[in-house]
């Protein structure tokens, strides 16, 4: 952790605190797991204690039945040990905001909601500390993602081309458009720092992905190395070729044997400007979540695996964020070639 001393972690988790509007007399609880980074809890303890929240730490037994032997991959079940207590299920419902230092998170679990139901804010962080401060939100990219939002929700269709091939149409309809900023600070809001990105959930789509050199496949966390072509059917990939990248992912729908796996689940765009896309290339893997690739300012992401509001529930997920896409809603780009548009002048 070269360069970021104990009290400049205290001093970023209190930034970011702030932005999640923690105020005095607010119940701030901090969630872990024994192998959380213990940096961390006892920088977020400091920075509730000195906005003078009420702060509570809950260190809760580790454990996530993940399909894949890592953790910090985005597609995991969170902890289970939450399912069987509900002493910390309705500690984590009482708080105002829940600041989750697990590995996993719970990012596409049903446990979610019944915390977030009960108008609990939470905010998740798992990504090393100079991904933390350089992708440190700011309060004008809740604006920026919300305006993206709502072109989604206004939206018939979502059309995105690339240079290699990709001619993928989406229908909006019912498509539940969100974002992520960063910021927990609506009650009952989730959100991931760092991440600032507009997406939607698509009930179905059809067309071609081609995925390029360079493009990123995560939870593997790996650079694509030769093409490979998605044939997209009713919102299910049909067909996948291509070379050895291919093959890779072939095996991935094998292995999981899960007919939900195949299906596409949220996708949308980025627009985190101080995302580095070659972090993944440094950094050891199981120590990033990646979410500078995820939220890279431009990227076209897509996904598969868990959609709930088509009622599937797979921890089988993959998130591949592509270069040099044109996103268009109803015709209008909002990314052209790669390239984030300002809404603002659309
Ligand atoms: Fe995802």
């Amino acid at each position: 952790m070269p360069n970021f001393t104990a009290a400049d972690l205290v001093e970023l988790f209190r930034k970011e605190l702030e932005l999640c509007k923690v105020t005095e007399g607010e119940e701030l609880v901090i969630l872990a797991e024994p192998s959380s980074r213990s940096e961390y809890v006892e920088a977020a303890f400091a920075a509730g204690l000195a906005l003078k929240a009420n702060v509570i730490q809950a260190t809760l037994p580790g454990g996530s039945p993940v399909p894949l032997p890592s953790s910090r991959t985005g597609s995991g079940a969170g902890l289970t040990s939450l399912d069987d207590s509900p002493l910390a299920l309705s500690l984590l419902q009482g708080a105002d905001l829940v600041l989750d230092l697990t590995n996993e998170g719970f990012i596409h679990t049903q446990t979610l909601g019944k915390i977030l139901d009960a108008g609990t804010r939470m905010l998740f962080v798992a990504d090393p500390p100079e991904v933390l401060a350089r992708n440190l939100p700011t309060p004008e990219d809740k604006a920026l993602v919300q305006a993206g939002a709502a072109l989604l929700k206004a939206g018939k269709e979502l059309r995105v081309t690339s240079p290699s091939g990709t001619e993928l149409v989406a229908d909006l309809v019912d498509s539940h458009p969100g974002f992520q900023c960063g910021i927990a600070d609506d009650p009952g809001r989730w959100d991931h720092w760092p991440s600032t990105m507009v997406l939607a959930w698509p009930k179905t789509s059809h067309g071609r992905i081609v995925l390029a050199p360079g493009d990123i496949l995560l939870p593997f966390k790996t650079y694509v190395r030769d093409e490979v072509t998605l044939t997209i059917e009713d919102g299910r990939i049909a067909d996948i070729a291509g070379g050895g990248d291919a093959r890779m992912l072939q095996l991935f729908f094998e292995d999981a044997n899960d007919e939900e796996a195949r299906f596409l689940s949220h996708m949308g765009w980025g627009l985190m400007t101080r995302a580095d896309w070659f972090s993944m290339a440094l950094y050891d893997r199981e120590s990033l979540m990646g979410m500078d690739a995820r939220g890279l300012a431009g990227n076209f992401l897509f996904s598969t695996g868990p959609h709930p509001f088509m009622n599937r529930h797979t921890y089988n997920h993959l998130d591949i964020p592509m270069r040099g896409c044109t996103v268009e809603i109803d015709g209008r780009a909002v990314v052209d070639h790669g390239r984030l548009l300002d809404l603002g002048n659309l």
